[in-house]
């Protein structure tokens, strides 16, 4: 099995093999030129790992992880391809209330789709933060909008190389895959479809 796993990591990463980097052994290691890349050594061997778009390494935490707020950087969060083609996520209704759900609606770019990505693991936005109604992560949940409560679980997420978003063991999905004005975003097992690749597009 480990076998097979580093044969299809040699074999996706072998373009972007990195060249200068002596592994000091076999794990994942800051890329002291680039933070929103890292190391991934296997058997001796260096591969440049690019970190989701919008992350950055931390090598403490061996993960790609959100920036800090205090860059005040905000993304739109988008799937089905870019703020054109695609939808995205955005505050039912407009006004950043308790309870509020998230859906997805076309890219206009207001300030009810300005997300911020903290450093704590939360999705922030209006003053507001992401949050799993009673932390219950079941198929089909809502998401919506509560208040901040550092470190809680029900407000980490993460997100993976897929560009799926993780929180509580499932991920941030779009019902039956569809892209469209007004479909609530809901939890669900996590899979390989597109509804479920989010693409960070920084304003
Ligand atoms: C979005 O994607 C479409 C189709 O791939 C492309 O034609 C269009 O130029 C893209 N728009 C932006 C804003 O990137």
């Amino acid at each position: 099995m480990k076998g097979i796993l580093i044969a299809v990591l040699l074999c996706v990463s072998l373009k972007s093999m990195a060249l200068g980097f002596v592994c000091p052994a076999d794990g994942l290691f800051l890329n002291s030129e680039d933070k929103h890349s890292y190391f991934q050594c296997a058997s001796g061997t260096a591969f440049l790992m690019p970190c989701p778009s919008g992350l950055v390494w931390d090598q403490s935490s061996h993960v790609c992880e959100w920036p800090s707020v205090q860059a005040s950087q905000r993304f739109l969060i988008v799937i089905g391809g870019n703020t054109t083609t695609g939808k995205c996520l955005d505050i039912a209704g407009g006004d950043a209330v308790l309870h509020a759900q998230i859906q997805l609606f076309r890219c206009h770019g207001k300030q009810n789709q300005q997300f911020e990505l903290n450093h704590d693991g939360s999705i922030r936005i209006m003053g507001k933060c992401l949050d799993i109604p009673d932390s219950r992560a079941i198929d089909h949940q809502s998401i919506q909008l509560f208040h901040c409560r550092s470190a809680q679980e029900n407000q980490i997420f993460t997100i993976d190389g897929e560009n799926r978003i993780h929180v509580m063991g499932k991920c941030l999905d779009v019902p039956n895959g569809q892209i469209v004005n007004n479909n609530p975003l809901q939890l669900f097992r996590c899979h390989d479809q597109a509804s479920q690749r989010f693409t960070l597009v920084p304003l």
